[in-house]
């Protein structure tokens, strides 16, 4: 049997029996145990698909197939992400502040839609510790376990306790603690679960944060990349491109999460994001949107869970991809299936 079909037949069984947090918990334990093993690293490139790079605001991408933001909130196992092969990973969100995220159980698996529904709320190690870990990173000396030969983008969000009046300044402290670190940077306004985060997509707040992002910037020069729910009016959404294109973003992330969980049968449904192949098409439209009005590059990311998925995302005006919910569903084997279809 390949590896691919390992995971599919015996894997995913074993981390399914568990429940959704523990099995993910148990994964980045793994991964985290293999970025340090550079015997596990060949066993991990196994599934790495044949190169196919890719220049994207000015980073080369081996292939174009990222890990999305929230699988490795606090960058423990960057080297892992790249000997499995992605061409780019994102580590966070993370907050200024370290936070515990809401009450368990959070994470929520509907295998029939391929789908899940979180609403972690941002669990995540805090900007300090994170920044520690990742220039330690970048210190170590090349080879498997230090800083990989693929982009590592990080994905900034508003600590919980924040007020909202204080959010920019929340993000800058990040900003200026993890820009150095990164290769790009993401600011994240479209969580579901971090109560008024949202908010920060609308016109006066996007402005002053953007805008004050780039004050920030012209040091690091690093791209910045604003990544965006899929519930968005098309007024919206031309209100952000504008405003995007007038304050220096390099990318969009299209999209986060939905709040639309009209594909989860009323007695299963639960509060939080979903993700996952009933996202797809919603996604794709807004990629579609966007590029009809604009040549902004775009991240893909909802509901790509194989090669017709991802081509469907780069027909519509994407440059790069993310998997996450697919990557849960279909294994480490997911990500040559795609590279080769494309
Ligand atoms: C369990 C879980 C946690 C997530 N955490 C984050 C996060 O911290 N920051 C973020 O920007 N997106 C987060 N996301 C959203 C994903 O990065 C991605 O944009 C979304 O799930 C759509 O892609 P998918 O359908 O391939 O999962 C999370 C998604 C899931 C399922």
């Amino acid at each position: 049997m390949n590896a691919a079909g390992l995971y599919q037949s015996l894997v995913r069984p074993l981390l399914f029996a568990l429940s959704p947090e523990a099995a993910h918990n148990l994964a980045i334990r793994n991964l985290r145990a293999a970025s340090n093993w550079p015997v596990a690293h060949r066993q991990l490139e196994r599934f790495r698909p044949v190169p196919k790079p890719t220049t994207v605001f000015g980073l080369t991408f081996p292939n174009p197939i990222g890990l999305a933001a929230g699988f490795d909130k606090n960058g423990v196992a960057i080297p892992a992400w790249a000997a499995l092969g992605f061409g780019f990973v994102e580590v966070g969100t993370v907050t200024a502040k370290p936070q515990p995220g809401n009450p368990k159980p959070r994470i929520f698996r509907y295998p029939e839609q391929e789908a899940l529904i979180n609403r972690l709320g941002f669990n995540n190690d805090g900007a300090d510790a994170v920044a520690a870990r990742l220039g330690a990173l970048r210190e170590s000396p090349e080879g498997v376990r230090g800083w990989p030969a693929i982009p590592v983008g990080i994905n900034l969000g508003k600590s919980k306790v924040t007020p909202f009046e204080e959010a920019v300044e929340d993000y800058l402290y990040s900003f200026r603690l993890l820009a150095p670190l990164a290769d790009y940077v993401v600011l994240n306004v479209s969580s579901p679960n971090t109560p008024g985060l949202r908010s920060l997509q609308e016109h006066n707040a996007l402005k002053q944060l953007l805008g004050a992002v780039r004050s920030a910037n012209e040091r690091t020069q690093r791209p910045v990349l604003l990544k965006i729910a899929p519930d968005l009016s098309v007024a919206d959404l031309e209100q952000i491109i504008t405003t995007s294109e007038q304050n220096g973003i390099a990318g969009i992330i299209a999209t986060n999460t939905t709040v639309d969980h009209s594909a989860i049968p009323g007695s299963l449904d639960q509060t939080g994001g979903l993700s996952g192949r009933p996202l797809r098409e919603k996604s794709t439209q807004i990629i579609r949107a966007i590029r009809a009005r604009s040549q902004l590059p775009i991240i893909a990311s909802g509901g790509i869970s194989d090669a017709a998925s991802a081509r469907e995302k780069l027909a519509a005006g994407a440059q790069l991809i993310q998997v996450y919910t697919g990557y849960v569903y279909r294994g480490p084997g997911l990500l040559r299936e795609i590279a080769e279809g494309l």
